[in-house]
């Protein structure tokens, strides 16, 4: 979003028009918080920077599933990303149409296949040559017609961290583009089959766009290929993946990605697919923790919150680097702390070398940025339940997800007789 929906008014940290300790007190914390504004601002840009082409914006339901934030977006006319049942069931009750529901994902099972293919989705993006025959077989045993594109791996060098660049050599994702022509072929004689499309998606969290202009020259370099061979394609999916910054700091925008990308399309005259998680919701959402200890040693001091790595995986498991500001405006910062969360794991530090001023035990701190990958990654380690999820929008907050409680944690869990 351009300016920030989250600032300081009259001494406090600000969601919108919420403040952010009303939220803290109201809700509790560990809390996502997240900007009904930021969300249709960030979808708005992104969609109007691609309307000199036929487009859909499928937005990537694996970066924030919460069923709220998938209805502002099917309002706002959105497609889906999905890469399981569960987000292809999430997206269905949001009221995102199957028309524009793409399916990727390198292990789809046969009866998530089955599934989409009855639910006639736009495309299934194949990433296998094995995928692509037992799509052919559930879909011949339903006689039904299934509509795929394939995802190719354009093997180009992707500058992000290396667990979330997915379209370099070696790479488990898609097909490298030699196999891709040889998939499009074999799909040519399968009467099940409608190879309609060709599917990348090189990565996550990409800053520099010339990974993108050097994927879609393969593409082309592909469909150019392909085309000769017999199979026009009618839609070509680009993935999602632009960055936003963590810092503060100005990225690449929307519109500077379709600056990259559309010149080298205008001869493609089918429809342009496009999956944005990251950046419409990254910057839309904050975490919010309560402080609970200071810890001041040698060679480093810790601040204890909260909220741990189970809420918020991304530091973690990424090294991820994201602002930390105190609810209640302050002066300078003059500590330099490790924000530390609960969990027993070393890792599980939240934020690095934080300058931050004494917080006093009980005061809430917003971790910045984590709208997308943070409450969908998190997990009940240390059987802590999952935290709670608000969403603002104007002066008003609405509880989008409960807090888990201690019930949660057992709810599956089975006592075989001999234990009882
Ligand atoms: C196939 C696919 N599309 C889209 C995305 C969304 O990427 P981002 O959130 O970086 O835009 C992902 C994320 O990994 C993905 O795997």
């Amino acid at each position: 979003m351009l300016n920030s929906p989250f600032a300081y008014q009259d001494g406090s940290l600000f969601c919108e028009g919420v403040s952010l300790n009303d939220i803290g007190r109201e809700f509790g914390t560990p809390c996502y918080v997240y900007s009904h504004a930021c969300i249709v601002e960030n979808y708005r840009r992104f969609d109007a920077a691609f309307t000199s082409h036929q487009h859909l914006i499928a937005y990537a339901v694996k970066a924030n599933s919460n069923g709220a934030i998938l209805r502002i977006l099917a309002r706002e006319g959105s497609g889906a990303d999905v890469v399981s049942v569960g987000e292809l069931e999430r997206a269905r009750a949001a009221g995102i149409p199957p028309d524009k529901i793409v399916f990727a994902g390198v292990g789809k099972r046969s009866d998530e296949i089955e599934r989409a293919l009855r639910e006639e989705i736009l495309l299934l993006n194949v990433e296998s040559m094995a995928e692509m025959e037992q799509v052919s077989r559930i879909a011949a045993r339903l006689s039904l017609h299934a509509r795929i594109a394939i995802r190719v791996n354009p093997e180009v060098i992707i500058h992000t961290h290396p667990y979330i660049a997915t379209g370099s050599t070696g790479d488990k994702f898609g097909l490298p583009v030699a196999r891709a022509i040889d998939a499009y072929r074999r799909a040519r004689d399968d009467r099940s089959i409608e190879a309609i499309g060709a599917h990348m998606h090189i990565g996550s969290q990409i800053t520099d766009l010339s990974s993108y202009s050097k994927a879609v020259e393969i593409m082309n370099e592909l469909a150019r290929t392909i085309s000769e061979e017999g199979t026009q394609l009618s839609y070509l999916d680009l993935g999602g993946g632009l960055g936003i910054s963590y810092a503060g700091d100005p990225v690449s925008t929307p519109d500077d990605l379709a600056a990259t990308v559309l010149p080298l399309l205008e001869w493609f005259n089918g429809r342009i697919i496009l999956e944005p998680g990251r950046s419409i919701v990254g910057d839309a959402g904050v975490l919010l923790t309560t402080a609970l200890y200071s810890k001041p040693s040698s060679p480093r001091s810790f601040l204890i919150v909260d909220a741990g790595m189970n809420d918020f995986i991304r530091p973690a498991l990424y090294g991820a680097q994201h602002r930390v500001l105190p609810v209640r405006e302050r002066g300078s910062s003059v500590n330099i702390v490790d924000v530390a969360g609960p969990v027993c794991e070393s890792a599980d530090i939240l934020a690095h070398h934080c300058a931050l001023p004494k917080i006093e035990p009980g005061e809430f701190l917003a971790i910045m940025d984590v709208g997308a990958y943070g409450f969908s990654m998190s997990s009940r380690y240390n059987s802590r339940p999952r935290p709670a999820e608000v969403l603002v929008r104007g002066d008003e907050a609405f509880l989008i997800r409960e807090r888990e409680t201690a019930d949660d944690l057992t709810l599956r869990e089975r006592v075989p007789r001999f234990l009882s």
